[in-house]
């Protein structure tokens, strides 16, 4: 009896061994041209390093945005803040960057790329501190929050235009090139609008009523 649960352990690693190194061959696949004699079958998913560098800290900073919304959603949703529509828009928010960063890293797959260092993906800013100051006459936490929010899509966006530099470059990527300019420019431009127009509003309320402004706003435009 404990002689074949011995054998049994001793196969059961022998096959965790041989399926790592068939899982670190197939990862490697694709570094070589070709093989001997045969056709160069990599050519497919030839890409600029440059260019896929930077598609790899995009994909970093969609998901260090998604945390950064968390953030906010969780602290609004906080029942000592409770402004139920500022928290169902940071929620939002933080659901569409992270699918943002699921597209990117589906594309980089779609084009024979690895999307991220498996071992050491981390984010960078996710952990900047949230500026929720007590409200003054002319400023709130949910104003701020807003601000926040925008001062971040223009990072986001002006990192995209940074990709696109370097993708269209050298190697003229012009399918990653329209994809990005198309689809994440498009809903950037109009997530900073909305964004610029509700810090528009939220300042004019403020200064009409300092104490209601959040609660009325939350009401009416989140
Ligand atoms: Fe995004």
């Amino acid at each position: 009896m404990m002689k074949s649960i011995f054998f049994g352990i001793v196969a059961l690693m022998f096959a965790a061994v041989v399926m790592n190194q068939e899982q670190a061959s197939v990862l490697a696949e694709g570094s070589t041209s070709g093989s001997a004699g045969g056709p160069d079958i990599t050519k497919w998913k030839k890409m600029d390093d440059s260019c896929t560098n930077k598609l790899h800290e995009q994909i970093k900073k969609e998901f260090d945005a998604s945390i950064f919304y968390l953030q906010y959603a969780a602290y609004f949703a906080n029942y000592k803040v409770n402004l139920p529509g500022f928290e169902k828009f940071f929620f939002d928010a933080a659901s569409e960057e992270r699918q943002h960063g699921m597209k990117l890293i589906e594309y980089a797959l779609m084009r024979g790329q690895n999307p991220i260092d498996y071992n050491r993906f981390s984010l960078t800013n996710a952990a900047k501190k949230l500026e929720t100051e007590p409200s003054t006459k002319t400023s709130t936490p949910a104003l701020k929050a807003l601000e926040q929010a925008l001062e971040r899509e223009q990072i986001v966006t002006s990192s995209i235009r940074d990709v696109i530099k370097a993708c269209e470059n050298e190697t003229n990527d012009y399918h990653l090139v329209d994809y990005l300019t198309g689809e994440f420019l498009e809903e950037q431009h109009q997530g900073q609008r909305d964004l610029a127009g509700k810090i528009a509003m939220l300042k004019k309320m403020l200064k009409t009523n300092p104490h209601l402004g959040d609660f009325i706003f939350d009401k009416q435009n989140m």
